[in-house]
């Protein structure tokens, strides 16, 4: 079995962060969240992985991801031209997947769920197609699934204003070699994209088989700031291990898991856990609160903050007010007036979000 991991598109909702890198490097706890998906691919026992990579990105996603060494895999970045869609994409990838069944894996999702016993149910039960569904309070951002009492597949929808259930496509699949003639067959929906819903339907049509399994656990599609702090909070809690490498000076209080990177100092600071600071920052005169992850590279100087995400390079000094809920791009800055009058400045990237008091 092979993997195809999409990790093309545009990145839309996530702008800014998005302006200047892929949305699936955005790090969560540190670590970019295509990541997360590589590694669940690799710990299925998947180890020939296709990544679907666009123009305007997909240098930056190769050169940071590398060949596939560091997992223990052997990568192939297969370039998309245009974000043509999800079904354009496995389209695309065919010289890659050949006739080989395959996992495919939105690079923005997330679940904790091993992905062998989904490949071990799709192999066993010879299936076409392998789905898998999670209960949500608003399905119309995603593709929708109506099952019947037995749990059978009866209809798929894209993105539906009327959605005949709760149950969205998590953006996970398993897949024969079937999937390609659906492909084949389907037109642009729409919005002008190849679905693979559409394709998914067609096998549903072609009475193909093909069978749902629905998640109990969290499930997490990092499209938006707010699914950016929950993914993050989320793997804070569940996958962080203490590991202090950097030097915390004997004023400064380090409580609870937190990791910290080489190369960092804490200064007569306090950090409490879950909170993950990565290699060469400097801290000092500051709180770290719960759920905080703190990139490479960071300057913070008196500032108290939480339940946030700084990228790389960030520097935040001399704040006065409790910082939360917030994602911080890389290189941006956030200081104390250096002079009179005592006044907001701003210097703000395209599609930022600013809330003041
Ligand atoms: O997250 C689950 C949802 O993912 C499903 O419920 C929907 O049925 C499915 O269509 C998809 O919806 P999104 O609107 O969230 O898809 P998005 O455009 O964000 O693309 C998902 C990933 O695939 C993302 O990492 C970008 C990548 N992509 C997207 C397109 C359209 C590509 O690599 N190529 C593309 O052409």
């Amino acid at each position: 079995m092979k993997a195809l991991i999409l990790s093309g598109g545009k990145g839309t909702r996530l702008r800014p962060l998005t302006y200047t890198g892929a949305k699936q490097l955005v790090p969560v706890a540190n670590k970019p969240v295509l990541w997360y998906g590589i590694e669940a691919i690799v710990a299925a026992g998947i180890t020939d992985i296709g990544i679907i990579i666009s123009p305007e990105t997909g240098e930056e996603v190769r050169t940071k991801t590398g060949n596939g060494d560091r997992f223990g895999a052997n990568i192939t970045y297969i370039l998309q031209e245009q974000a043509a869609g999800l079904a354009h994409a496995v389209k695309t990838a065919q010289p890659f997947l050949g006739d080989s069944a395959f996992v495919m894996y939105l690079g923005d999702n997330l679940i904790p769920d091993p992905l062998h016993d989904f490949a071990n149910v799709f192999k066993e039960r010879s299936l076409d197609a392998l789905i898998l569904l999670r209960a949500v309070s608003d399905p119309t951002a995603f593709g929708v699934a109506q099952v019947d009492g037995a749990g059978r597949v009866l209809k798929l929808v894209e993105k539906p204003k009327n959605p005949p259930s709760n149950l969205a496509l998590v953006g996970i699949y398993f897949f024969s070699a079937a999937v390609h003639e659906a492909i084949a067959r389907i037109q642009p929906s729409a919005r002008g994209e190849l679905e693979i819903t559409d394709a998914i339907q067609d096998l549903i049509d072609h009475q193909r088989s093909i069978e749902a399994r629905q998640l109990q656990g969290w499930w997490l599609d990092t499209g938006k700031k707010d699914d950016l702090l929950e993914a993050n909070r989320i793997l804070l809690d569940t996958r962080l291990t203490k590991v202090v490498n950097g030097i915390v000076d004997d004023r400064s209080q380090v409580l609870g898991r937190v990791q910290i990177g080489e190369g960092t100092r804490i200064i007569n600071s306090t950090i409490r856990g879950p909170v993950a600071i990565g290699a060469n920052c400097h801290i000092e005169n500051s709180f770290i609160g719960p759920y905080s992850s703190i990139a490479d590279n960071v300057i913070l100087r008196e500032v108290d903050l939480e339940h946030s995400m700084l990228l790389q390079g960030a520097k935040v000094e001399g704040i006065h007010q409790r910082i939360v809920d917030s994602v911080i791009g890389q290189r941006a800055k956030l200081t104390e007036a250096p002079s009179r009058p005592k006044a907001l400045r701003f210097m703000i990237g395209d599609d930022s979000h600013v809330e003041l008091v």
